[in-house]
């Protein structure tokens, strides 16, 4: 059986990355490929242990290696208990995040020396590297927009600053410059529906699907 193909769904906050994974899986399963929407951190009990500790409590609460050491902790559980196992058996693996969240927000946005990075995520990702990732852009203030009409419930990143939020927008956009073989920049201003429309069209146009 071929492996399945590994899709990331990259952007800051409010880019709309949970709604554009459900509309592509719902497209692909269309399509009678079998899918598995899964999310970062978290995607396996263990992670989504790991997740509560990183996305609760006071922004101070770790500092920025800690956190990026907790992120590829989590990672590797992810990668190992549920990403690979779906891949092996043919299943398309569609994750709402992954290592390029790593290197944006602890990376370009906190300071963590981004070869260091690089090494720890290519060695919590191992054999999992996506085979294409879509950096769903947005100006920052119109992503706190959608995040705040959604909850009250403002996770430990959401309180950031808005200088860091900034830096970590211009790191995806140097991370789909730096690998254009791998991203694609898709703009999340417009409607859910535009923005699928963008997001299946480069979905067919890297893997071949015809309409
Ligand atoms: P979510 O809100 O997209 O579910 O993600 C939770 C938060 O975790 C989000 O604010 C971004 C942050 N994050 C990192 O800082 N580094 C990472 O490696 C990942 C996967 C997420």
């Amino acid at each position: 059986m071929a492996r399945g193909q590994f899709i990331s769904l990259e952007g800051g906050e409010g880019a709309g990355k949970s709604t554009q994974s459900q509309l592509l899986c719902r497209r692909l399963e269309s399509y009678g490929i079998e899918t598995l929407a899964t999310r970062e951190p978290g995607g396996s009990p263990g992670a989504e242990e790991i997740r509560v500790l990183l996305v609760s409590g006071k922004t101070e609460r770790w500092d920025p290696l800690t956190e990026a050491l907790l992120h590829n902790a989590a990672r590797h559980d992810h990668v190992q208990r549920t990403i690979l196992p779906a891949l092996r058996r043919g299943v398309w693996v569609i994750t709402d995040r992954f290592l390029d969240s790593t290197l944006a927000y602890q990376g370009y946005g906190q300071g963590v020396e981004l070869d260091e990075l690089s090494r720890m995520g290519n060695l919590a990702a191992g054999a999992a590297m996506p085979d294409l990732t879509l950096i769903l852009d947005l100006p920052v203030d119109d992503g706190f927009a959608r995040t705040e009409r959604r909850s009250d419930d403002v996770s430990r990143y959401e309180q950031m600053d808005r200088a860091m939020h900034e830096r970590l927008r211009q790191g995806f956009l140097s991370i789909a410059e730096a690998d254009a073989a791998r991203c694609r920049v898709i703009d999340a201003a417009p409607g859910a529906d535009s923005v699928h429309d963008a997001v299946w069209k480069a979905v067919q146009a890297r893997f071949d699907i015809k309409t």
